[in-house]
């Protein structure tokens, strides 16, 4: 559990049990989840999560059926999440889900620190959800996210995960951007085509070697 002393919030708590969550599982589809869309794989898929966060993302993934590898750089997030999956995983209806999960402590950018001289497995997808920048208004965060980057921070570079990605030969890359947000890549890549949500949006790149 995580708490804000400073501010008047409740604590945060990473929960994959939750009603509304639950509810959203049950009926994941690449029509009901942009995120599957912007993925583009049958179940069974091997996704990368280079920001895993709250790991709601990858659990959703998990849920459609695909196999995710989470990785998070803050210790603190980190343990969160592993809290999170250990109890989801006492469910019986969750446990399957939670199987496809595996998190990992560390800086996505630099894979080779993480795995070694070689991935573990051959990824299919990268997926990038970094921190929005706050001071841009329609970026706002809610909720847990926002008093996550009140203790993180926000802002970051995307090229080092896409090259990250690049360099460890996965052939697409999904990044999640609030819905106008702009950027740049400072070496030019840009997005093969746009995912429209009511808030955010998925860019998808095609990664070439
Ligand atoms: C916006 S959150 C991701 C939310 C996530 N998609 C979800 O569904 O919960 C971004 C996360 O990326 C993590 N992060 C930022 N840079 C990272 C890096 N280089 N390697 C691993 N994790 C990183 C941050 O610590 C933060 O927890």
């Amino acid at each position: 559990m995580l708490c804000d002393q400073y501010r008047e919030k409740p604590a945060l708590c990473v929960d994959y049990t939750g009603k509304g969550f639950l509810q959203r599982l049950k009926k994941i589809t690449p029509k009901s989840e942009l995120l599957i869309k912007a993925v583009n794989k049958k179940p069974g898929g091997k996704v990368l999560d280079m920001t895993a966060g709250l790991g709601l993302d990858a659990f959703v993934l998990a849920a459609y059926g695909h196999r995710v590898v989470m990785v998070e750089r803050s210790r603190v997030v980190y343990l969160l999440v592993k809290d999170g999956l250990r109890r989801a995983a006492e469910q019986s209806a969750l446990k399957s889900i939670v199987a496809r999960l595996e998190l990992v402590h560390g800086d996505s950018t630099v894979l080779s620190s993480l795995f070694g001289a070689g991935l573990p497995e051959r990824f299919d997808v990268a997926m990038i959800d970094p921190m929005f920048d706050t001071r841009k208004k329609s970026a706002l965060p809610v909720g847990a996210m926002q008093m996550l980057q009140g203790f993180l921070g926000s802002g970051a570079d995307l090229q080092p995960f896409f090259d990250a990605a690049r360099d460890a030969g996965v052939p697409r890359t999904v990044v999640k951007r609030p819905r106008l947000d702009r950027y740049q890549l400072s070496r030019g890549e840009r997005p093969v085509y746009q995912l429209m949500g009511r808030s955010h949006r998925w860019d998808i790149f095609f990664n070439h070697s």
